[in-house]
């Protein structure tokens, strides 16, 4: 991580490591010393391409940033920048606040730290707890509800039973056999609503196994002008789920893009193992995303801040429990689902941590940075 003996070991090391935010080290000569694991996923290159480039090769001529770096060399105290738009090897942009402090306590460590702070990074984080509250508002909302509902249900429909059994002639049957029908619908409409009621069965699983069982599954149902294109990062180690429950929470957001291609369109499903993520408030140190991205119209925008709510649904034979179900059981695996959509680009995540990273996650080949 560093080409300097007298930058940070041990305790400080596992610091920088594990920090969300970007922390970068260049000396005197703005040659960069030193990037933590988030300054690589923000730059999307690899440490050892990276140490020993001048500032003037990772950021572009006239960057915000690199005016701050020069100035920062001039000055004894830190300077912050905010909102400055960073522009990324990759061609991203990002906006982000920023801190250049001068450190010249030590002759030998004479350069300049900065931070960097991604508010799309902020934004996505405030916008992905805001859905979970939401989320966890309304389930609260409907099992108070559900409870209410059912428990006088089955008792009409006990009482409509026993009036059943004492009638007089059989044609009444068909009043009581109304009240029945209807209570059955009822209890069958608030179970929904509770989404699904099963435990799960976590076992250690490849996750590309799952996506390629799919893939197959969606295959012999696709019209012939929709193809599904995979981009998988195979050095993502074994997760910890429930076979069954991610196939069905997969499935349901493939179909959907599915439906929404109609008859042509291209499908992607992509893979990437992401280091020091957060998912809502919480942050992980290794997080399995599994991408669906299609090229179709898009969701309506008045539905986009609901589609994950039961009864949602955009067509005219949807049930609108899909996605709220594949929600439930992500959410059972203490993950997430987001969504972005403009017309020509949806694109669903499934973020999964991977609490107990294996050695092979400690090796995981940064990709890309973390998406806004
Ligand atoms: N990939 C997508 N492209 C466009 N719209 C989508 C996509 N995925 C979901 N939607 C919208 O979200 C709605 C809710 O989906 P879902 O919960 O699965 O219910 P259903 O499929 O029964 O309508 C869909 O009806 C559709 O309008
Ligand atoms: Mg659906």
């Amino acid at each position: 991580m560093n080409v300097e003996s007298n930058l940070p070991t041990g305790l400080h090391q596992r610091i920088l490591d594990n920090l969300s935010h970007a922390v970068l080290m260049f000396d005197t000569t703005l040659r960069l010393v030193f990037i933590n694991p988030a300054g690589e996923m923000l730059f999307a290159i690899s440490a050892s391409r990276l140490l020993g480039l001048s500032a003037e090769d990772i950021l572009p001529g006239g960057s915000p940033l690199l005016a701050a770096l020069k100035r920062g060399l001039q000055s004894s105290h830190p300077i912050t920048e905010y909102e400055v738009q960073l522009s990324l090897p990759n061609q991203h942009t990002l906006i982000t606040d920023c801190t250049v402090t001068p450190l010249d306590t030590h002759p030998g460590d004479a350069g300049l730290l900065v931070e960097l702070r991604p508010l799309d990074h902020q934004r996505r984080v405030a916008r992905e707890e805001q859905q979970i509250a939401r989320q966890q508002t309304f389930r609260t909302l409907v099992r108070g509800l559900a409870h209410e509902i059912k428990n006088p249900l089955g008792g009409l429909r006990g009482a409509a039973q026993l009036l059943e059994r004492e009638l007089p002639a059989a044609e009444l049957k068909e009043y009581t056999a109304i009240i029945i029908g209807e209570a059955d619908r009822l209890r069958n409409l608030v179970d929904h609503l509770l989404g699904p009621n099963t435990i799960a069965h976590k076992e250690s699983l490849n996750i590309h196994q799952v996506l390629e069982h799919i893939r197959q599954l969606v295959s012999t149902e696709l019209p012939a002008g929709i193809h599904i294109h995979t981009d998988y990062d195979p050095s993502i180690p074994h997760i910890t789920g429930d076979r069954d429950q991610l196939i069905q929470a997969v499935l349901n957001v493939v179909r959907n893009a599915v439906q929404a291609l109609e008859d042509n369109g291209e499908i992607t499903l992509r893979t990437r193992a992401r280091r020091q993520f957060t998912i809502g408030s919480r942050q992980h140190r290794l997080v399995c995303q599994i991408s669906i991205i299609d090229n179709g119209p898009g969701i309506p925008e008045k539905l986009v801040e609901n589609i994950f709510f039961p009864m949602v649904s955009g067509r005219a034979d949807g049930t609108g429990l899909g996605l709220s179900i594949a929600q439930s059981l992500i959410n059972q695996h203490d993950g997430l689902i987001t969504c972005e959509s403009r017309p020509g680009h949806t694109r669903f995540c499934l973020l999964l941590p991977l609490e107990q990273g294996s050695p092979s996650a400690e090796k995981t080949t940064v990709t890309e940075r973390n998406p806004p």
